[in-house]
């Protein structure tokens, strides 16, 4: 990976405009304004996210997708790892998250999406891309609108390529029951260094 981008978007970061909220102050402002979509306050921890992405081969990933990326947390270490010719693609429901990602993280191989997970299929379509190597998910499925959490579920296993996986973060464990219909192999952890301690779930599509 060009050590160039990383530089560049900690250029942009630093050129954030006096008054303009940085990561952290988005992130709360999103959680007071929709407080069951983004579910917490308190971003991932850098444990959390190695422990999450421990299992990802980084040299098959052509295409990882990214639901509900907030301010980035996940965003920066998943570009460190992947391949130079490989992309993120994260879709995050809440425009201000969006906007602040597009302007935060310069990197070609990176596209913020505004748009619910349901439609991931759709989405990668129109970047070009037919299936995802890995999707990762930190969205709330516990305080999600009826009906959602399955189709987020369904729309992922499609959309995932044989071998792909599905991964997933969670306070409690109720996601277990929405992809287990569609996933038959699905590995399990608990993070406790995070605030709160987060279960963790690998659903692999064979
Ligand atoms: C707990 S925050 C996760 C933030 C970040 N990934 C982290 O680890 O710190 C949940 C995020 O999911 C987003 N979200 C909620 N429902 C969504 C949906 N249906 N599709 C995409 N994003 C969604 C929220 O806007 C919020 O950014």
């Amino acid at each position: 990976m060009p050590s160039s981008i990383p530089a560049a978007a900690g250029r942009r970061a630093r050129t954030r405009p006096k008054g303009v909220p940085g990561p952290w102050g988005i992130f709360f402002k999103g959680f007071v304004k929709h407080p069951r979509m983004v579910g917490s306050i308190i971003p991932s921890s850098d444990a959390l996210i190695a422990r999450m992405l421990g299992p990802v081969d980084w040299a098959s990933c052509k295409l990882f997708v990214e639901f509900g990326p907030g301010v980035g947390t996940f965003c920066r270490p998943i570009l460190d790892r992947m391949a130079p010719d490989a992309r993120l693609i994260a879709i995050d429901t809440n425009p201000d998250f969006v906007r602040y990602l597009r302007h935060a993280i310069v990197d070609p191989r990176f596209a913020a999406v505004s748009g619910s997970a349901a439609d991931v299929e759709t989405i990668i379509a129109d970047h070009g891309h037919e299936a995802a190597d890995y999707v990762l998910s930190g969205i709330p499925f516990s305080t999600l609108p009826d009906g959602v959490g399955e189709s987020v579920a369904s729309a992922t296993h499609r959309v995932l390529r044989p071998g792909g996986a599905f991964l997933i973060y969670q306070v409690t464990t109720a996601v277990r029951d929405v992809i287990a219909p569609h996933f038959a192999r699905i590995d399990h952890a608990m993070e406790w260094w995070n605030i709160p301690p987060e279960q963790l779930y690998w659903a692999w599509k064979d």
